[in-house]
């Protein structure tokens, strides 16, 4: 018997990926902070065999039968690259550290905690990767197959997905890390303001899908490149005000795709705007970096630098955590990726 067990964070992306072709390919590069405390714990059990696979899977202790059905057509769709999953049995125990209901996508930990557990009985049954840059690699490529944005997980700090003319070793199959950042954006700190933790209305895969028939869709992607270009630039140097300018537009560009699909929707609520609102008048007033950024969802990620933790820790809890579904906000920041338990 083969074990194994992986810790991945979520990831919230600066330069948003919306709009895919393929299997699970992007249509523009993207670039991510990596989180820290929220994440999925994931354990798996190898026993090989001469039957065809069989699955056990237990999430948060509890047999799940519908992520079971999932996962199962998952390991199925990868058994050509990971060829011990063609026969044996396997048993996956997965947790998160974050409840379920807050509406963080539990996706991006998810399936990248699952890809380097799958990865490391592929080593330990064929000894395939030279190093850990080609492990990792790979575990980014097979992540990306389960969920996109779960390719970025797999590294630490900040990672990039998508081919695109600046970084000439990024690919549209798996992430890279982006290593050449300012200090001061590996310890950023995010506050995630949950809004509303309702189950989205609108799945990320059909708003993918929407970008199909999206009149802005070409414009968006062109876009996607010049704000990456510009932001690792800005990454690099430290300059904040670009790093602002950029993160914002592209969350706001995210929604705006939304309400521009046919059919079109809204997933921010009345609060998200008033928290915006409430964010760019504190930094305009405090002269304090502080930004927001947007998932497929309406919760508030609130970006800022760790120097200006109090002054920000003050700023929401007198002005946004009313605005906050039971007041919760999950302090979270950015971290050093994957660990193996
Ligand atoms: O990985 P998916 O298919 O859940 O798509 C994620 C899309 C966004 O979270 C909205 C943006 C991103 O780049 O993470």
């Amino acid at each position: 018997m083969i074990q194994t067990s992986w810790s991945a964070p979520s990831n919230i992306a600066l330069i948003k990926y919306w709009g895919k072709h393929g299997i699970q390919l992007p249509n523009n590069p993207s670039i991510s902070f990596t989180l820290d405390k929220s994440r999925t714990h994931t354990h798996v059990k190898y026993e090989p065999g001469a039957s065809a696979l069989d699955l056990q899977f237990l999430f948060e202790g509890k047999e799940n039968i519908e992520f079971a059905k999932r996962t199962i057509s998952f390991l199925n769709s990868i058994n050509r690259e990971l060829p011990f999953l063609q026969t044996g049995k396997l048993y996956i125990e997965s947790s998160n550290t974050f409840p379920h209901s807050t509406g963080i996508a539990s996706s991006a930990s998810a399936m990248a905690t699952l890809a380097l557990c799958l990865c490391e009985i592929h080593q330990k049954v064929t000894d395939s990767y030279s190093d850990k840059i080609a492990f990792l690699k790979h575990a980014s490529h097979i992540a990306r197959l389960g969920s996109g944005s779960a390719c970025r997980s797999i590294y630490p700090y900040l990672a990039q997905w998508g081919q695109t003319d600046s970084i000439p070793s990024s690919s549209d199959e798996f992430a890279i890390p982006v290593s050449d950042v300012h200090v001061d954006f590996t310890t950023y700190l995010d506050a995630i303001l949950i809004i509303d933790s309702d189950e989205k209305k609108v799945s990320s895969s059909a708003g993918h899908q929407l970008m199909e028939k999206n009149p802005l869709a070409e414009i968006r992607y062109k876009q996607a490149h010049t704000n990456l270009a510009e932001l690792l630039i800005a990454l690099k140097t430290g300059d904040l005000d670009t790093f602002i300018e950029i993160v914002e537009l592209e969350a706001l560009m995210l929604h705006a795709l939304m309400m521009t699909s046919q059919p079109s929707y809204i997933l921010i609520r009345p609060n998200t705007l008033q928290g915006i609102e409430k964010i760019q008048l504190f930094r305009q007033e405090t002269k304090i970096p502080v930004c927001f950024t947007l998932d497929a969802g309406p919760n508030i990620h609130l970006l800022y630098p760790k120097k200006y933790q109090t002054e920000v820790e003050a700023f929401i809890s007198q002005q946004l955590i009313m605005l906050c579904e039971d007041e919760r906000v999950i302090f979270d920041c950015c971290g050093e990726g994957p660990i193996s338990l």
